[in-house]
């Protein structure tokens, strides 16, 4: 299972690499505004820079020939730009086009089954479907990834899936169970995923015997 950073926070990224599970990053509008640098386009090749492997920068066009425009910009930042695309109809064909180019694309922004086939028939590298999202409307999110895992698998699509919108290590755990290939995750989320209380209670304990025989 792949782990993503999901953030467009350089300390949080140098972070995730300095744990050595980073392999790549997901931004998205409201994540490259939350840093409040307008030279987006500096930050994502910034990003690129720290991560080798795949950041997704997503686009702001609405229709498909600003997509594609917008796109083809970003893929120009960086090998390691994959471009993120909402899921609908004009990403549809935006997604096409670029995927015909060999330009990867991240379709975003993902809540249904039938929003992941459309996305893996139209060549995206990658399907976002927002788990949290779905759960905070008292649907189940982690149903959304077992249901794609199922319909990529019984058609061998290679479009990659990337948990999203993830906010807890349980979305984790269930992730990796369901074999999805990708978590996009927050930092606080990484970070929780090392902890156990019996860890800490062992070492507590080893320290305190390796005390007591130094004198
Ligand atoms: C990732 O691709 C998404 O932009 C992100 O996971 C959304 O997460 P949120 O629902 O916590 O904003």
């Amino acid at each position: 299972m792949k782990f993503f950073i999901d953030t467009a926070n350089l300390d949080e990224i140098r972070d995730a690499k300095a744990m050595g599970v980073l392999d790549g990053v997901t931004t998205n509008p409201s994540l490259m505004a939350r840093e409040g640098r307008k030279d987006t386009d500096a930050l994502l090749k910034e990003i690129c820079d720290i991560v080798e492997g795949p950041v997704s920068g997503e686009v702001t066009a609405l229709d498909a020939e600003g997509m594609i425009a917008e796109g083809k910009t970003l893929a120009a930042l960086s090998k390691y730009i994959v471009v993120k695309i909402p899921t609908t109809l004009a990403g549809l064909k935006a997604t096409r086009a670029l995927s015909d180019e060999g330009i990867a694309v991240n379709m975003t922004l993902c809540f249904s089954a039938n929003q992941a086939l459309l996305a893996a028939k139209a060549g995206a590298a990658y399907i976002s479907p927002f788990v949290g999202r779905l759960d905070d409307i008292g649907q189940d999110g982690m149903e959304l990834i077992a249901d794609i895992c199922l319909i990529y698998e019984n058609y061998g699509f290679k479009t990659e899936v990337i948990v999203a919108s993830i906010r807890s290590t349980e979305h984790v755990h269930q992730s990796a169970l369901l074999g999805a290939h990708v978590g996009t995750i927050p930092h606080n989320v990484i970070k929780q995923l090392v902890n156990h209380p019996l860890t800490d209670k062992g070492l507590d304990a080893f320290m305190a015997d390796w005390d007591k025989l130094q004198g």
